[in-house]
């Protein structure tokens, strides 16, 4: 793994732009459960079936339940050494741009910012009928939106069923097409449209994740690993 970091440091040491993918593999270091590992969200539950626009209106209460869950689990999670890597990263020039599947926001907690979070955050609320913004306890507490008075407050996540932010996808095309070195941590790949983004950069790709398949032959650079230890690598041979 080590030759295969050394040939990332080389990489990014000799890039003009920088962009970097990262999914819930990041946030794992830092207790978060992810999608479809083992012990992902996923694996016990039908994601259609909590995380979806259809379940906001046909089923409120489990939908409710589901986020407010994940959202309660964050409240004891905080950015590990790799956020912070690669928000220093960003400051020192060496990368330029994240795009996350991300909805913790532990990658801007770490500094980063420029960030575009395709799957929106959990961390801010809105109210699905009147779009008038509320703040999380409003939404714990099952208050209907204090605007409209509808029982419709939901986090600003992409839900599935759910077009990705406009501004987040234009933005993300643009750095991407730009990139000459693009880096995705820690996801599948097995959402779309984000899976199709690695495809889109002209320059060198490179996936870094704990496990490859076949989603690694689609890139010029794997490195299989933890993404805390590669990054807590790479930072090292960049300090050097
Ligand atoms: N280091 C490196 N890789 C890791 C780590 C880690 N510490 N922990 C987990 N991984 C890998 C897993 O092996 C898996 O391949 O990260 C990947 C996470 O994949 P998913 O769980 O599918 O998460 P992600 O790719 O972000 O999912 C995309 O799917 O359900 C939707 O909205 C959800 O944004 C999410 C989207």
């Amino acid at each position: 793994m080590r030759n295969k970091i050394m040939e990332l440091a080389n990489l990014i040491k000799s890039a003009k732009h920088v962009v970097v993918l990262t999914g819930a593999g990041m946030d794992t270091e830092s207790n978060i459960p992810d999608f479809r590992s083992e012990n992902g969200w996923w694996k016990n539950i039908d994601p259609r079936q909590v995380a979806s626009i259809d379940t906001f209106y046909e089923n409120y209460p489990l939908f409710h339940e589901f986020y407010s869950m994940r959202l309660k689990l964050l409240e004891d999670c905080k950015p590990h050494e790799g956020h912070y890597i690669l928000a220093e990263l960003e400051e020192k020039g060496l990368i330029n741009t994240i795009l996350t599947q991300n909805v913790s926001r532990l990658q801007a907690i770490a500094g980063s910012k420029k960030i575009y979070e395709l799957h929106g955050n959990i961390r801010t609320f809105r109210c699905n009928h009147c779009n008038h913004p509320t703040d999380p306890i409003e939404y714990l507490e099952k208050k209907n939106c204090k605007h409209c008075g509808k029982k419709a407050l939901r986090p600003n996540v992409t839900l599935f069923g759910e077009i990705l932010p406009r501004n987040a996808w234009d933005q993300t095309i643009i750095e991407v097409e730009k990139s000459d070195v693009f880096i995705a941590i820690g996801t599948s790949l097995e959402v779309s449209p984000v899976n199709q983004i690695p495809k889109l950069s002209k320059g060198k790709t490179v996936y870094i994740n704990d496990e490859i398949g076949e989603k690694g032959y689609d890139f010029d650079l794997v490195v299989k690993g933890k993404a805390k230890k590669v990054l807590r690598e790479l930072h090292n041979l960049l300090k050097g």
